[in-house]
């Protein structure tokens, strides 16, 4: 059944040229023909969609046979051998940017929008904000680009760059960093990328530890860096991305020792004096990029050309008839490894790119000028990569209009929805035919014009995304969306669920560029020999995994192992399950389990899902000191079943937050927890021994969760620190 649901999903943009000749048909009919068109658009499908009913669930991922350490992999079901390189010689970024230019030359490649006005309003609360009035895109072909880049690299040398150090590349997302990124390889020369809410220290630290010659930033960093200067002992030379009206260069020059041109400057230098190319190999180190730890400082991960490559490859073959007539809208932080890796593949697929941002991204965002249009009105991209956060505002944006439009309007969207929402999880009424029709074009198309009108693909990455989130996708988008889970560690890439998986809460099989395998974790009681789904700690293999961290062999040891045959192995901490059809799920983190002092292990995110199931749960955050013998929860009841309880049992109270504080209530939600545990099968140390309930619900904008609403546990802990110590006082 999951597999006729493909047809839901299928071609939504040929179904949005057709939608307007069938309005005016249905028009034609008047009222009645509208519910006329109701029942044939139920009942045809009730008819046709009882053959499909007998289907299999499709094959996606199968079992595999692989070296290493012990445990169960799986490989993409369509692909015996693991690619490697999208065509035979592009082993390289360089090779594969040199190639992608030579093919589609005349095509349009990099896309920016014209600046036409720039002006500040004031709020009423005296506070000044930036609005931009933006034109159409400009373009520059593959040709273009490709030329810029070789002069820039040119440049660079002239300059005097020392080809035996490292460049930076420290800027927000736009056309010239891709340019300046490509321009460094065709200098075999290592970048590295820093990502920009790191801080001071961080950014500090990275510069120095890969001992950066040249800087390449925005300009309007330029004041910033030239304050902390002297930390900054390795830059010789700093690169500014020019902005309009910014004179930040003359003043850092002053201040610094540091030679200072701007970008255009460098492709000058470069266009007028040519040096002969010097590309990389497949195995040098293309980018050493810097992520958060979760301690202290930042590390750098070492990715290999091999690597990029690799995961551009893999990702390619996940999207339908991906190809010239593509616009993608680029305007995710280019330091972070999902768009880095989903740029290269439209690079390598011949698609465009047009770069936007996301305080520019439509036409009610905060930087677009009032009445003036936002990048996706202007590109309307056939492709998008998103994360969590940003679809829950597009979907709260939509939720308010049709709140704030009212009547039949809103009646209209409510019952779409539901008839759509019925038909993607499975039920037949209407999976596909008239009645989808309807509901596009009476209802959705207005939705989908939000985002340009033309998506056909979305691409969700950094974070799981909520099963409402992806179906509000799937309806008002009449788009698929896939999830990609990877790591910094993996080149982005380990699995993708495909376009046409309409299940949620999964991440799809391993991309054809690796293996996963799930290797048993007894003490958290994983193992990968789990029925009916192998469970175990996440690790990948093949030739996405990095090179490991930068001069820091000890922690590249701990997470990293190759194998016999020398296959790279990165150890995720995370735990997954493998679904019957080859898909992953994740369904914990290492990093959650705690040891007990009496040596039993206690999965906090397995204990929560168990205990939310009671009916007074609305959150649960587990912590478990490893210093004591049982673990202790902070819980927020939901608000009407805990007073009708109060009603009931006579309890008074004023307000809400002082029922919570009563030891009746504190033990009523306990006896419950008790029970939803032994429904769960949990062991006596796994339930909470003492909790607290607390009153207010956790919200994105409380901090306490992220936008997927998954509970963020340092931010929690930190907030009921005091609570927490009196639970185990
Ligand atoms: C490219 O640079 C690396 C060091 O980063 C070096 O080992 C390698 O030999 C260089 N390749 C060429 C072709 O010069
Ligand atoms: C830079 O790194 C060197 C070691 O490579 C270290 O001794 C020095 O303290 C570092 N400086 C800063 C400012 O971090
Ligand atoms: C510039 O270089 C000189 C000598 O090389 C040094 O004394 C001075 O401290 C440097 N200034 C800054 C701001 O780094």
């Amino acid at each position: 059944m999951e597999d006729s649901e493909g047809s839901v999903l299928n071609a939504p943009v040929e179904d949005n040229l057709g939608a307007g000749d069938h309005l005016s048909v249905l028009k034609g009919y008047g009222a009645l023909g509208i519910v006329g068109a109701v029942i044939v658009a139920v009942l045809v499908p009730l008819l046709l969609s009882t053959v499909f009913l007998g289907k299999k669930r499709k094959q996606r991922g199968v079992p595999a046979q692989v070296a290493g350490e012990e445990g169960y992999a799986m490989r993409n079901a369509r692909f015996t051998e693991l690619i490697e390189s999208p065509h035979k010689e592009a082993t390289t970024v360089a090779a594969m940017f040199e190639q992608s230019c030579k093919k589609y030359a005349q095509n349009q490649f990099l896309g920016t929008r014209k600046l036409i006005g720039r002006e500040f309003v004031t709020a009423s609360n005296g506070k000044k904000f930036e609005k931009l009035h933006l034109g159409d895109y400009e373009w520059q072909t593959y040709r273009q680009v490709f030329d810029r880049a070789c002069n820039f690299a040119s440049g660079l040398i002239k300059l005097g760059h020392n080809v035996d150090t490292r460049a930076a590349i420290f800027a927000d997302t736009h056309a010239e960093w891709f340019i300046a990124f490509q321009g460094c390889f065709r200098q075999n020369i290592t970048v590295v990328t820093i990502y920009s809410s790191l801080g001071e220290d961080a950014l500090i630290h990275s510069l120095n530890e890969t001992q950066v010659s040249t800087l390449i930033c925005d300009s309007k960093q330029l004041k910033n860096l030239a304050a902390i200067s002297s930390s900054l002992n390795s830059i010789k030379n700093v690169i500014y991305f020019e902005d309009v009206g910014s004179s930040a260069a003359k003043e850092c020059e002053s201040t610094s020792n540091w030679t200072i041109a701007s970008f255009s400057e460098v492709e000058k230098l470069g266009q007028e004096s040519p040096v002969h190319p010097t590309l990389p190999s497949k195995n040098g180190v293309a980018v050493v990029m810097y992520t958060s730890g979760s301690t202290g400082l930042p590390k750098g991960v070492m990715i290999t050309h091999g690597n990029i490559v690799a995961t551009t490859a893999a990702v390619m073959t996940l999207i339908p008839s991906l190809g010239s007539t593509d616009a993608y809208l680029a305007y995710l932080p280019l330091a972070h490894v999902f768009e880095l890796a989903a740029e290269s593949v439209m690079m390598a697929a011949g698609c465009q790119i047009g770069y936007g941002s996301a305080l520019t991204l439509t036409d009610t965002s905060n930087k677009i000028k009032k009445g003036t249009k936002g990048d996706v009105s202007v590109l309307k991209p056939t492709l998008m990569t998103t994360v969590p956060a940003i679809i829950d505002r597009i979907r709260d944006a939509v939720y308010k209009k049709v709140e704030e439009k009212g009547g039949i309007a809103k009646n209209l969207f409510d019952i779409g929805f539901k008839r759509r929402l019925a038909a993607v999880e499975g039920s037949w009424f209407g999976a596909w035919g008239l009645e989808k029709l309807f509901w596009e074009v009476v209802v959705f198309k207005v939705v989908r014009s939000g985002l340009g009108g033309h998506i056909r693909f979305m691409i969700c990455g950094g974070a799981p995304l909520s099963a409402d989130s992806q179906r509000f996708i799937n309806i008002c988008m009449g788009a698929p969306i896939g999830q990609a889970y990877g790591l910094t560690e993996t080149f982005a890439g380990a699995t993708f669920s495909e376009w046409d998986d309409t299940t949620v809460g999964r991440v799809g099989p391993p991309l054809p560029c690796c293996y996963i395998k799930l290797v048993s974790w007894k003490e958290g009681g994983y193992l990968a020999s789990d029925k009916p789904m192998p469970r175990g700690e996440i690790v990948v293999g093949g030739p996405s995994v990095t090179a490991g961290y930068f001069k820091n062999q000890q922690k590249t040891d701990e997470v990293y192992k190759v194998d016999e045959n020398g296959m790279r192995w990165f150890y995720t901490g995370d735990i997954g399950r493998f679904h019957p059809d080859g898909c992953l799920e994740i369904i914990d983190r290492k990093k959650d389990i705690v040891k007990l002092q009496h040596g039993e292990y206690i999965s906090l995110g397995k204990v929560e899902a168990t205990l939310i199931t009671s009916n007074y749960v609305d959150n649960i955050m587990v912590f478990a000191d490893p210093f004591h013998n049982y673990c202790v929860a902070v819980v927020v009841p939901v608000r009407q079943a805990l007073e009708k309880w109060a009603q009931e049992a006579e309890i008074k109270y004023n307000d809400f937050s002082e029922l919570c504080g009563k030891a009746e209530a504190v033990s009523e939600v306990q006896q419950s927890l008790a029970k939803a545990a032994k429904a769960g099968k949990l062991d006596k140390f796994e339930l909470p021994g003492k909790i607290y309930l607390a009153s207010d619900p956790w919200t994105p904008e409380s901090g306490l969760v992220t936008a997927a609403l998954k509970i963020k546990r340092e931010q929690i802990k930190s907030k009921f620190r005091s609570e927490i110590e009196k639970l185990y006082a």
